[in-house]
């Protein structure tokens, strides 16, 4: 196996204005995060809106530099690259958005967008470029005809395969796939995670994917990082969590997901309370005022991740309430 990725202590905090009069204050988007993936791997992140998920996917694929931690793409520390070196880098990590018409040009044909990528940072003759944007379009299960279309032409389910098409022309090792198929009908949504497993398949792309869905990670993850608040709280082998969570918060997203193990439907945990904001934190643990196993202790100290039963867990009380 080879590490494509690590990611160490990542953080990242951003400036915001508060208004007149009022001080500045720092947002604690993403609060040192550390992971490592394989290649041909996928890691799926999930936690609740503004936990930090899309700050973490911006940090990965080098849209922005983390304010403190590091990070090595295919052995290669983006905080030394410099300049040349980050455009290399850049070519390796390659991001897919909810929204793929947002991120498709509305005015140029679907062939040239996707063969962009290669006309940049490839010396491939125009009709090599053409050959392999044809293969790749086949690939993803798009028509010939569909070379000479303009996006607005496509259904929501095709706009997303030409998005994963035009990420997957450099080959690249890493794929970060920020909710791609939360924008998508459910009957799409199956066919689009279908075609990200079979590219994975052929061409060992590790994945970072990213959703707030516990359902549709349990179809493509190997292992899984649950996110709070721009930590994360519990993370390990899918299998080891989704059988047996043991942060409370876990617990609770996993009792929320309704398609999960329908045959031994677990008791509802109603989280309690709305997620704080990241300007102003709780002390302690972050999930403390929401958590019901809280104490005093778990309102002052912030719990590290450590080892317990074949994953890594922050959180205080993990061995009292999980006997
Ligand atoms: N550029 C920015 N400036 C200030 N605050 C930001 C910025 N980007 C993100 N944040 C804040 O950081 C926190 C994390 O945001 P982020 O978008 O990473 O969350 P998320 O987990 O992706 O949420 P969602 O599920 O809604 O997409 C939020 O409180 C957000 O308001
Ligand atoms: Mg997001």
């Amino acid at each position: 196996m080879s590490t494509v990725l690590q990611a160490r202590d990542l953080t990242r905090y951003y400036d915001v204005n508060q208004g007149f009069l009022k001080p500045p204050a720092q947002v604690k988007a993403l609060n040192g995060v550390s992971f490592e993936l394989q290649a041909g791997k996928t890691l799926a992140v999930v936690g609740e809106s503004g936990c930090g998920k899309s700050t973490l996917a911006r940090q990965l694929t080098l849209i922005e530099a983390p304010t403190s931690g590091s990070l090595l793409l295919d052995g290669q520390d983006a905080a030394q690259a410099g300049k040349a070196g980050l455009k290399a880098m850049r070519t390796k990590v390659q991001m897919v958005f909810q929204n793929p018409y947002a991120s498709l040009n509305p005015r140029q044909k679907i062939g040239t967008q996707l063969g962009e990528p290669l006309a940049i940072n490839t010396s491939l003759s125009s009709a090599e470029r053409e050959e392999r944007v044809r293969a790749m379009m086949k690939r993803v299960g798009l028509r010939p005809e569909h070379y000479y279309r303009y996006p607005h032409m496509f259904s929501g389910g095709q706009r997303q395969r030409i998005a994963i098409a035009r990420a997957m022309m450099l080959n690249p090792k890493i794929v970060v796939a920020d909710e791609p198929t939360s924008a998508l009908d459910v009957s799409i949504q199956a066919q689009v995670l279908n075609l990200f497993m079979d590219l994975q398949d052929e061409f060992n792309t590790a994945y970072v994917f990213i959703s707030h869905n516990l359902a549709v990670v349990e179809h493509v993850a190997d292992d899984l990082m649950v996110m709070y608040l721009g930590r994360a709280v519990e993370v390990g082998a899918k299998e080891t969590i989704y059988s047996r969570p043991l942060h409370p918060y876990t617990q609770a997203l996993l009792s929320a997901t309704p398609s999960i193990h329908p045959e031994d439907r677990r008791v509802k945990i109603k989280i309690q309370g709305e997620l704080p904001s990241p300007l102003n934190p709780p002390s302690g643990c972050a999930f403390h005022k929401r958590c019901p196993h809280a104490t005093e202790r778990c309102k002052s100290e912030v719990p590290q991740l450590r080892e317990l039963e074949q994953r890594m867990i922050a959180c205080h009380r993990a061995e009292d309430i999980n006997v």
